[in-house]
Formats: C-alpha cells, structure tokens, sequence
C-alpha cells in the first residue's frame, strides 16, 4: 500500500468524499499501467460530471444554492481564456489576496465583480472558471429561478443562502441578478423593493474570503445601489473570429475530434453567434460526423 491509497482509505474511513475524490484523481492520474488505461480514463471523467460533484447542502437550501467542486469538474482544457477575462483573473485574485491580508488586519473589504454581457458569452462559465482558480468551491444562485419558484419568499430565501455562505468559504455567484435587482420606481412591488433592499445588506456582510460575482445580461435593469456594492464591473464579450477559431479548435483538441483550419475559419468568418451557440454547432457537428461517419465539417446557416 502506497502512500496515495493510504490517504485514499484514510479519506473514505472518515467520511470526506471531497478528499476521497482527489486521491482517487491523483492515484488515475499517475497510474500508467498500459492495461489500466482506459479504467482510469473512465473513472477521470466520472470525477468530472457536475451533477456528481454537488456538495450536500442543508435541507432549508437545497432548491435555492448550488454548491460544486469545481477542482474536480472544470476542465481547464476545453476552456479558451480570452487576454479580457485573463486579465480579470489577475485582478480578483490579487483582491483575493489582498482582502485576506486586510481581514488580519480587522477592515472589512468586499471582494466583488459584476459581469454583464449578452446571453451565451460566458459568463457563468467565466464564474466557475474564477472559482477554480482561485481553489474555492462554487456556490450559484439563479436569481430568476430564485423568484418563479418562490414568489411570496424570496426575501426569506436569500436571506437563507446568505447565511449559509455567511459559514463557509466560497466563490458565491448570482446569476441573472437583473431579476431581482431592478431600479426600484413606480413599478416597483413591495416584495421586490423588500428583497433588493434585503440583498444589499447581505452584501454589506459577506465576509472577506468569499469572493461575490454577480451576473446579468441587463446591466441598465441593476440598482444603482446595488452595483456600487460592486468594487469590479467587467463586460463578457461576444469573441473575435480569432478567439472564436482559438476556443473551437481548442475543444476539438481536447475532444480528439480531427478537423481543417480553414473550415473553422471560414465558419467563424462567416458566423455572428455568442459562444453558446457556436458550441452548439461545433457539438452538432460532432454528432453528425458520428452518425454519418463522415469527417468533422462546421457549416454556417443557410
Ligand atoms: N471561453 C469559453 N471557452 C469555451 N466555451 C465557452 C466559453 N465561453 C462560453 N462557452 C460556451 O458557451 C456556453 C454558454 O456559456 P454561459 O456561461 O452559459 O453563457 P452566459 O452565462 O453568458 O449566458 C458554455 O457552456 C460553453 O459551451
Ligand atoms: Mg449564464
């Protein structure tokens, strides 16, 4: 027995699954036994199945947050970095540092990044990214899931999953914040005035070493007040034809699909679409070129 199994048994022994999974990664990974190759590639892509890699959350909250273990699901390889979102990178984990240094020294200081942009940009992905970057686990919240299911509590419910977040360590994402933080006015209804002003002072006590990010493709529909709680405001933007050609080929890369430069680039020339749905064609495609046995071909509509 080896020192990795070791930790292994350890892990299951004392019921931490989060530690158990990341020897069971580090023990695939190094194992280069010819015959047990394909076991571990198949148990390394089990590992990476988010719906497999959400931790236990209280009762109260389950339906509200989300909580994944991102070290073990986000796949670094099918992921194209662009130099906008790398240098955000950058600044939030200096901050990230940066505001532990200031908690030591007792002053209150929220680590907190807006992002905006058009639908299928990338923002949530770009959340789960910072989260394993930075090396937290990634607690999501879906504001406009948040108030269709809810309606009459929301208020109570977030309340809850601040609490929750209030207790651990975390990258916390609000997603579609547009949902909930509209300009308060004359439309206004009372639950909705009650629950922006409620997410405010929540905001006004996350602690230190949990990093906030809010997302909205609505930026105009965001409280003033609300986005000053905000210390970064960061647009996601559709890509370039460049990085476009740099985030497909990148993937099929990973996937081991063969492909020609020049189709992706022509379609990538030719194609308007958001990230999303460049990815829904590229995945198309692989489909089809499975189906019909034939080689990998991205066409543009029409
Ligand atoms: N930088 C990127 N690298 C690889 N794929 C990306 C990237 N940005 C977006 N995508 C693809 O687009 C999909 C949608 O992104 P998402 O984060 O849901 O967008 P948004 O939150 O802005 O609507 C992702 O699941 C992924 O397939
Ligand atoms: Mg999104």
């Amino acid at each position: 027995m080896n020192d990795k199994v070791r930790n292994l048994i350890r892990a299951v022994a004392m019921n931490d699954i989060r530690e158990a999974k990341q020897w069971v990664k580090v023990i695939t990974e190094s194992d280069s036994t010819k015959s047990n190759r394909p076991f571990c590639k198949y148990i390394l892509n089990q590992l990476q199945v988010s719906s497999l890699n959400l931790m236990e959350l209280p009762h109260d909250i389950k339906g509200i947050l989300l909580m994944e273990d991102v070290s073990m699901t986000f796949n670094e390889n099918r992921y194209f970095l662009s130099e906008r979102e790398d240098a955000v990178t950058e600044e939030v984990l200096g901050m990230y540092e940066t505001s532990q240094k200031l908690s030591e020294m007792g002053i209150r200081y929220l680590n907190s990044l807006m992002l905006h942009g058009e639908s299928g940009t990338g923002k949530t992905l770009f959340g789960r990214y910072l989260a394993y970057m930075i090396g937290l686990p990634f607690a999501y919240m879906n504001f406009s899931n948040a108030i269709s299911s809810y309606l009459g509590s929301t208020a109570k419910n977030i309340n809850k999953a601040f609490e929750f977040i209030g207790n651990h360590k975390c990258v916390f994402m609000i997603d579609e914040v547009d949902a909930i933080g509209m300009k308060r006015g004359k439309e206004d209804v009372g639950e909705m005035a009650r629950v922006t002003i409620g997410l405010m002072q929540a905001l006004d006590c996350v602690r230190n070493d949990t990093v906030l990010i809010g997302a909205t493709n609505r930026l105009d529909m965001i409280d003033p007040a609300l986005l000053r709680r905000f210390t970064m405001i960061h647009e996601v933007a559709k890509f370039s034809e460049q990085e476009m050609f740099l985030m497909v080929s990148k993937f099929l890369d990973d996937v081991g699909v063969k492909y020609s430069d020049i189709n992706i680039i022509d379609y990538c020339g030719k194609s308007l679409n958001s990230q999303a749905l460049v990815m829904n064609d590229v995945i198309r495609a692989i489909a089809k070129s499975i189906r019909n046995n034939t080689e990998f071909r991205l066409m543009t509509e029409g």
